[in-house]
């Protein structure tokens, strides 16, 4: 359990909006739990963390980050353990993950101690938030932009680093339809596609609705030199599973270093399922599609956590991939990570951090 008291300074809000929200009928990233964390970069160094009421920022429409896009961010969730406790799932992977993406876009790293200590204390704060249910969760958004008034292209000097949390329940409500893509790309080699940075998000935006006119929910993502290899599915990692072979593609640089990824990865391991990370090939998937090798294919993210595939398209041809209930696998290994996570079951891993 971390126990780090009243370090943070809090300016608790006057009245909490929690009694006027409907936690059963919430969608993802609409609603806002009372309180965020702010914390300044400024001459060369941080500032303290606070903890204010959420709310509209005030902000220079000079911004450095609103015209390149200095800008990266985080996501993970609080979950409720059987006990009434909140757990945070895996907060120093993210933590670690967050700096490696800052590095990337120039920014300054956040010290680790005072970025989990920020957070824990946010959640505890705000805990009455976390909505109950199978699916429910507290989504935490950290994120951190350049602030600098200035439209020269440089790194900032004066950053923001702000956390804020959201009541959820399941991302996608039914399985998904994808397209691989084959003309548009979202990473390329030596690009940023392994950091967590808001253009990568905004550049698979047209393809994506491309995708959406032609009757797909999200895009598979091949390389962007050859279209040759699978990357990614829409904000996601992806897995298949070929003849009960759990095969993802190896992070390259150009994929994210997921943690519902490296997650699944290392259950499925320990349950004796056999897993395969290396480059993937469209050619591979689709023929496994076309003989019915191809048992089930889902995206992973923190978000949806498993996203199922339903439908796989590949230029005209169009898969229907076997039901939900039928996935074995998939199932298993999703059911055994959501257990760990709630709380159900012992946690091998020390990945479960209490913070209530
Ligand atoms: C996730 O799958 O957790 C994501 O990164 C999606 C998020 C951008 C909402």
């Amino acid at each position: 359990m971390i126990t780090t008291g009243q370090k943070i300074a809090t300016q608790r809000v006057e009245r909490s909006r929690l009694n006027e929200t409907d936690l059963d009928n919430i969608k993802f990233g609409r609603v806002f739990s009372d309180h965020m964390v702010v914390m300044d970069y400024e001459d060369g160094a941080w500032k303290a963390p606070n903890i204010v009421p959420f709310g509209d920022l005030e902000l220079s429409p000079a911004a450095l980050v609103l015209h390149y896009s200095q800008t990266i961010f985080e996501g993970l969730k609080a979950y409720r353990m059987p006990d009434g406790g909140v757990s945070i799932f895996r907060p120093q992977a993210n933590i670690a993950r967050m700096n490696r993406s800052a590095k990337r876009m120039c920014m300054p790293e956040i010290p680790e101690d005072i970025f989990l200590d920020a957070m824990t204390e946010l959640v505890r704060l705000d805990k009455d938030w976390l909505p109950k249910g199978d699916e429910a969760s507290l989504y935490i958004r950290p994120f951190l932009f350049a602030s600098d008034e200035y439209i020269g292209v440089k790194p900032s000097d004066n950053y923001k680093f702000i956390i804020f949390t959201c009541p959820v329940r399941a991302y996608y409500s039914e399985p998904v339809r994808v397209k691989i893509e084959m003309d548009y790309s979202r990473a390329f080699p030596g690009g940023t596609g392994e950091a967590k940075c808001g253009g990568n998000y905004a550049g698979g935006l047209y393809p994506a609705k491309l995708g959406q006119e032609q009757g797909f929910h999200q895009l598979i993502w091949t390389d962007g030199l050859t279209h040759q290899y699978i990357e990614e599915s829409g904000t996601m990692n992806v897995f298949f599973n070929i003849e009960g072979t759990l095969i993802t593609p190896a992070l390259d640089g150009t994929i994210l270093h997921g943690i519902t990824r490296d997650s699944l990865i290392r259950v499925a391991k320990d349950e004796g399922i056999r897993v395969e990370e290396r480059r993937v090939s469209v050619e591979e998937v689709v023929s496994a599609a076309r003989n019915g090798r191809l048992h089930s294919a889902f995206g992973a993210g923190t978000a949806a956590t498993i996203a199922h595939i339903s439908k796989l398209a590949f230029g005209d041809e169009e898969f229907n991939l076997p039901a939900v209930e039928d996935r074995k696998i998939a199932n298993q290994v999703g059911k055994r990570l959501d257990d760990i996570r709630r709380g159900r079951v012992a946690d091998p891993y020390g990945w479960v951090v209490p913070v209530v």
